[in-house]
């Protein structure tokens, strides 16, 4: 079943009031609810609570046991009531323990904790179970004190003691009214990490990240990012925390990064746990930037919060413009921009030009859970980043004050976001509303020409929205393009930065007083999120990434010319190395660059991403052009490496942007130092990875080791297992090292590993690092006798048994058949079909398979 948004429908009855109580149990947990429900309008409709495999062992209506006034339709409750207002009280019992799917409460290493997030709460009690319908819960909790000691749900504890055979309770109450989905509760024995806030008007806030005792060490830097953003929110958002708590758990077994239940936030343990000794940069600024994101949420999601689950970007693409935007002020914008936009192309443009391309705002689905996209949240967080671009930061502010204020308490639309813009600003968003409605990620070509008599320039821009599933013919819409001009004798800035909208299919901006030839530079700090097009030299290319003044512009020139390379040498089978080799260069010895963007700036695009430039990708002619283009750079700057290499040799780790900085490029000067096959190469990799005192001089190591063929490689990987088998996390990154390896062998590797003890199912880290690490490896899974494909959709038919919404996940790349040449795209199709025969799929699966079928 198909449901759409226009179908939307105000609920039949609202819950203003709820009581939940828990005795808890990992076999048999009972759920006592009692709802306080009024009826929302003049209607004669009864009251419907979903329920997901629930059993209702009493029913009863305002006190009195009920026997026929309920039926049960389906999997839902269906009660006819005769009043305006009534109170509901059901019992269930639930086996959290048997819980595979990690939706509603389940167990995590001797925890209990819930996910509810979009349509978990019918798993564990009857209720309207959509956004829509906010409630003020009271929340008891009962359980065996020694098993878990901590009882945890969300709001402030208000009450709790000691009762009889070794059981013990607590009683919490959120006074913010909340849909289903923020609910959360957790039980346990863990040891927290505790300290404290006082917000700007001076309310102190009680913070806890709570984890197993041996892990407390590790929780330093997600305390630092969680204060740092309540700060921040206050400041740039004027946002502040309502509670008397805070309170972080973090779980081993999670389907995503984290949850951002009102006051309870729930974390995958990755996005929490952090120390020198197992965790890498980049896993440092993973923790600061969920843990910020997760904060953020308490008003842009929370006091705020989404009408229907169409509404899904109004609270995350915000969101992670958010945290994009304190991350940004933490550490370097410049680097944090190309991480951006790197994996917006990665993960959110080839969804956008494939099968499963929708809006941002969905027009329908059948399982919501598939809508959890990187269109959903990473277009989403560009579309409110051009609202920022066109409206400036002053009145970007007021339209998100007027937004909270108008909305306060209130589960909101896309519609009313942009409204609250629009009459804050005066501007006109009409057309920007587009952004909204359709998917594709729109082409714009850009040319420049230059009279030097008249001393004009003149910008021609052209766009089209490509035709997506559903949406055949596309309107233009308006971009925001920063642009720029450039001399190409003098260096000179020509025509400072402006905004340019192209809002129609065509644009020209005249520029006067251009004395020399200009050099273009254009969707600089992508502006907009599309795909430009230009015929820009491979000499003005050159130039841009070596003398503009927008670091990403830089960074994008610099691509731009490594990706015009490559795609000449897979079409002809030979390139000319040299601009790339030089550019890289001037980049690499420039000593006015920050390291931590030379890391960036002298990387080669991914085979991916070159695959995805092509008309039909060619995965093996691709890895070889990339390979010997990186031999190239590695040989003739072999030099020039060795001196960063050296550079980035620190006495002592020490967490500072310019520690990272120097070991990012380190790292990098390692990979092309191995790539070139210096002599020395396995010997620098391997003592960088056994003299190593933190993890990312460690596992940078191994990753170069990994990709080739020495007696090292096999001493390191068995020495990082014997020394971290015991860290769930850690393990995660051994393999996936393994999984992304651009070795030929790659693939039987990986079809090992997922027989190795350590292996499993039930974890979905551990099947990211392994299963999905493997399908981003373009060479390897596409490996034309089609195990790579048998492999994926294996492990999609043996996890939907297990945990639906993740086997849906790993679809995706099946979907890509039509970008590859006949033969594989026909493996790919027989293993999507094969897929879609087995029987009793979940409809997760099936809805993802069958459309990547098409
Ligand atoms: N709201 C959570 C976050 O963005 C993620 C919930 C994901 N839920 C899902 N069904 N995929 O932080
Ligand atoms: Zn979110």
């Amino acid at each position: 079943p198909v449901i759409r948004r226009e179908d939307y429908r105000a609920p039949d009855w609202l819950v203003p009031e709820v009581s939940l109580d828990f005795r808890l149990d990992p076999a048999a947990t009972r759920v006592l609810a009692r709802l306080e429900v009024t009826r929302n309008g003049d209607h004669a409709r009864p009251l419907r609570l979903d329920g997901d495999g629930l059993v209702p062992l009493v029913v009863r209506i305002d006190g009195a046991a009920a026997a026929d006034t309920w039926r049960m339709d389906g999997p839902a409750l269906v009660i006819d009531l005769p009043g305006a207002a009534h109170v509901i009280e059901t019992e269930v019992e639930i086996a959290p323990a048997g819980n595979t799917q990690l939706m509603g409460l389940y167990a995590s290493g001797g925890l209990l904790c819930t996910q509810c997030e979009p349509e978990g709460v019918r798993r564990i009690t009857f209720f309207p179970d959509r956004p829509d319908v906010l409630s003020r819960y009271t929340v008891r909790l009962e359980a065996g004190e020694a098993t878990y000691p901590l009882l945890l749900s969300n709001g402030d504890r208000t009450d709790g003691g000691g009762l009889e055979d070794g059981r013990h309770w607590a009683e919490w109450r959120d006074p913010f009214p909340k849909p289903t989905y923020l609910f959360a509760l957790v039980a346990g024995d863990l040891a927290a990490n505790r300290d404290s806030f006082v917000t700007r008007s001076g309310r102190e806030v009680d913070l806890a990240i709570w984890v197993k005792a041996a892990d407390v060490g590790k929780t330093e830097h997600a305390m630092a990012a969680l204060k740092a953003s309540m700060a921040w929110d206050e400041q740039t958002y004027g946002r502040e925390y309502d509670l008397g708590e805070f309170n972080i758990v973090a779980v081993a077994d999670f389907n995503f990064g984290a949850m951002e239940n009102k006051g309870l936030n729930i974390f995958n343990s990755r996005y929490i746990l952090a120390d020198p000794d197992t965790a890498t940069d980049g896993d440092y600024d993973g923790v600061a930037g969920v843990v910020a994101h997760e904060y953020f949420h308490n008003w842009s999601g929370n006091r705020v919060t989404c009408r229907d689950w169409f509404q899904l970007s109004l609270k995350e693409g915000f969101t992670v413009f958010r945290d994009q935007q304190f991350s940004a002020d933490q550490g370097s914008a410049a680097v944090g921009r190309i991480e951006n936009v790197r994996a917006l192309r990665a993960s959110q443009f080839p969804e956008d030009a494939g099968p499963l391309a929708h809006p941002i705002r969905p027009e329908a689905y059948m399982e919501i859970s598939n809508f959890y996209t990187a269109t959903i949240y990473n277009k989403g967080a560009e579309v409110i980043r051009m609202l920022h671009t066109l409206l400036g930061a002053q009145a970007f502010r007021q339209g998100s004050d007027l937004y909270f204020e108008r909305h306060d308490g209130q589960a909101a639309t896309c519609e009313q976001f942009v409204q609250a813009m629009e009459d804050a600003s005066g501007a006109d968003l009409a057309a920007f509303r587009l952004w909204y409605a359709q998917a594709g990620t729109p082409r714009v070509r850009a040319a420049i020409s230059h009279e030097p008599a008249s001393g004009q320039a003149r910008l021609t821009l052209g766009q089209s929205v490509p035709a997506t599933p559903g949406q055949p013919v596309k309107q233009s819409m308006p971009l925001p393009l920063r642009v720029a001009l450039f001399g190409e004798l003098t260096g000179r800035v020509l025509a400072p930065e402006q905004v340019v909208v192209l809002d129609g299919p065509t644009k020209e901006v005249l520029f006067e007083g251009i004395g020399e030839r200009p050099i273009l530079s254009i969707n600089r700090d992508f502006s907009a999120p599309v795909v430009v097009e230009t015929d820009r030299s491979a000499a003005d290319l050159a130039f841009l990434s070596a003398n503009d003044d927008d670091p990403f512009a830089r960074y994008e020139a610099m691509q731009q010319l490594m990706v015009d390379t490559l795609v000449v040498a897979v079409a002809t089978g030979t390139a000319d190395h040299a601009p790339v080799v030089e550019a890289v260069e001037r980049t690499l010895t420039d000593p006015a660059l920050d390291p931590a963007f030379v890391a960036e700036a002298v990387l080669l695009p991914s085979e991916a991403f070159v695959g995805d430039q092509m008309l039909v990708v060619d995965p093996p002619a691709i890895h070889a052009a990339r390979e010997a283009l990186r031999a190239r750079i590695g040989t003739r700057l072999e030099e020039a490496w060795r001196a960063a290499y050296a550079r980035g040799q620190a006495d002592r780790y020490e967490y500072s942007p310019q520690a990272k900085g120097l070991r990012r490029l380190r790292t990098v000067a390692l990979g092309y130092l191995a790539a070139a096959g210096v002599a020395d190469a396995a010997a620098l990799a391997f003592a960088q990875f056994d003299e190593a005192d933190n993890m990312t001089d460690r596992q940078g190591a191994l990753g170069v080791l990994a990709n080739g063929r020495s007696a090292e490689r096999e001493d390191a990987l068995d020495m990082f297992y014997e020394r971290y088998r015991g860290n769930g996390l850690v393990l995660d990154k051994w393999f996936t090292t393994q999984a992304v390896s651009t070795r030929d062998d790659c693939l039987d590797a990986v079809e090992r590993l997922a027989r190795h003890p350590d292996f499993t199912l039930a974890n979905p880290n551990r099947l990211r690092a392994l299963v999905g690490a493997f399908a981003s490896n373009q060479r390897a899974f596409h490996d034309a006798s089609g195990r790579g494909y048998r492999f994926l959709a294996d492990m999609v038919i043996a996890v939907d048994r297990l945990n639906p919404s993740t086997a849906a996940k790993l679809i995706p790349p099946l979907g890509r058949w039509r970008r590859f040449d006949g033969a594989r795209a026909g493996l790919m199709k027989a293993e999507l079909r094969r897929v879609l025969e087995v029987p009793g799929l979940s409809k997760d699966v099936f809805e993802q398979a069958s459309k990547s079928l098409g």
